[in-house]
């Protein structure tokens, strides 16, 4: 016998039911959005994750799963979706076909991290990425479709944290300010923030550890310049005509190091610990760090385990059989299969029993299963080749030649 792996988690069908609620959902929101699907790798070369996430970043530093394959090449399953996309997108040259692209992804993601409730090492992402636009509506729309997804799926109470990092201008200036008040505070800081003071000291800002000695620092909005001052006031004032619920935020900083200008994250209370659901801002900077051309993006990622965990209990309503067929006997069995394979071609959802139950035994099968009718074919039903069709609400049963234009035309 042996177990799964800590962290890794087996989906049963009981909660698939769920699962498929939510991609169903996801995706009826997707089309709205005018979202179109991409796919992507499980593995990646290491280096790409090094590149776009960030080498100073948690995930690159302590959690990817990385290996050399026979060829001597390292390689990583993908901890994030985004670094992927952007890979696809250069090396097919999307941009070459149209200048916008809108792209969402339902995948899994891989990280060592120690798993706890809404904490996996194999978990899935549901992310969307727009490239091409540096419209402060394309950080309003990923938003927006997050909360149109959250509250068709009943997950109450989630609000967003917004907060502007700023661009290659405005930043350093910021940084500059950052460290020089950090200075004096480094021996009360944690070894993590000691050592990110010299290689990102803007995450220092949201160190679960220090955070809370630090309130009197800098804040990036406070130094933006004019272009970002601008595209966050759009952001702010249009998030607040659409009524969507949220926080303006100055030590939201995010754990990756591709963001610039809007970075976003939606908080669900009841989750805990792990109370982001989801999360993501823009990066205009990013696709031509890879090589490609100046083009800016934007886009977010929300950890659907957490969805699941934030729509609690809700019971997701399967579609029952409209037919189970009972038969005792092996000739009866065979008659009821040949008409069971007619229901279903003919798109009926039917089932019948294969462990050789006995007729009391499989008719409370059917009920078990919910299926609205039954029909019975037992010895004397064969002898005159016509069944017994229940209405198993009503208990109201009629004859019904063993035929499935005329079982269809009763049950319809
Ligand atoms: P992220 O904040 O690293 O962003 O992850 C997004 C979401 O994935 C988190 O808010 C959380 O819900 C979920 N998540 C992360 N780690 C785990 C885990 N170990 N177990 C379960 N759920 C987890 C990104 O990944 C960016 N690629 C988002 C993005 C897209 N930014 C721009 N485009």
């Amino acid at each position: 016998m042996y177990d799964s792996i800590r962290g890794t988690k087996d989906i049963l069908p009981e909660e698939s039911k769920k699962w498929e609620f939510l991609e169903r959902t996801i995706r009826e929101v997707a089309r709205l959005y005018n979202v179109q699907e991409i796919r992507i790798p499980t593995f990646e070369r290491t280096e790409l994750f090094y590149k776009s996430t960030g080498e100073d970043t948690d995930i690159v530093q302590k959690e990817m799963y990385t290996f050399t394959d026979k060829g001597g090449r390292s390689l990583t399953l993908k901890p994030e979706g985004t670094p992927g996309v952007v890979r696809a997108f250069l090396q097919y040259s999307l941009h070459k076909k149209r200048p916008f692209h809108k792209l969402f992804y339902i995948e899994r993601m891989f990280r060592q991290e120690r798993p706890q409730k809404g904490r996996y090492r194999e978990f899935y992402q549901f992310g969307v990425e727009i490239i091409g636009s540096a419209s402060p509506l394309v950080d309003v729309e990923l938003i927006s479709m997050v909360m149109n997804i959250l509250e068709r799926l009943g997950i109450k109470g989630t609000y967003v944290r917004v907060n502007s990092l700023g661009c290659d201008k405005c930043r350093p200036d910021y940084r500059k300010a950052l460290k020089e008040y950090l200075k004096g505070k480094l021996p009360l800081l944690c070894e993590n923030c000691r050592r990110r003071y010299e290689t990102n000291p803007l995450r220092i800002l949201d160190c679960k550890v220090d955070a809370e000695k630090l309130t009197d620092a800098p804040r990036m909005i406070d130094f933006l310049c004019d272009e970002c001052k601008e595209h966050h006031r759009i952001v702010i004032d249009t998030l607040k005509s659409l009524n969507i619920p949220f926080k303006e935020d100055s030590t939201l900083v995010r754990g990756l190091d591709y963001y610039t200008r809007t970075v976003f994250e939606f908080i669900h209370p009841s989750l805990g610990a792990q109370d982001s659901i989801g999360g993501g801002g823009r990066y205009d900077t990013l696709i031509k760090s890879m090589g490609g051309p100046d083009i800016p993006a934007a886009g977010f990622a929300m950890g659907m385990e957490r969805m699941l965990l934030a729509m609690g209990d809700r019971e997701i309503e399967e579609e029952k059989p409209v037919v189970f067929f009972v038969a005792l006997g092996d000739d009866a069995k065979r008659l009821s299969f040949n008409l069971l394979e007619g229901m279903r071609k003919a798109g009926v959802k039917a089932d019948m029993d294969y462990i050789g139950r006995s007729m009391k035994a499989q008719m409370r099968e059917a009920n078990r299963l919910g299926a609205v009718f039954t029909y019975i074919i037992g010895e004397d039903e064969i002898k005159k080749g016509i069944g017994i069709l229940k209405n198993m609400d009503t208990g109201e049963q009629m004859n019904v030649p063993m035929d499935v234009e005329e079982i269809k035309r009763r049950i319809s």
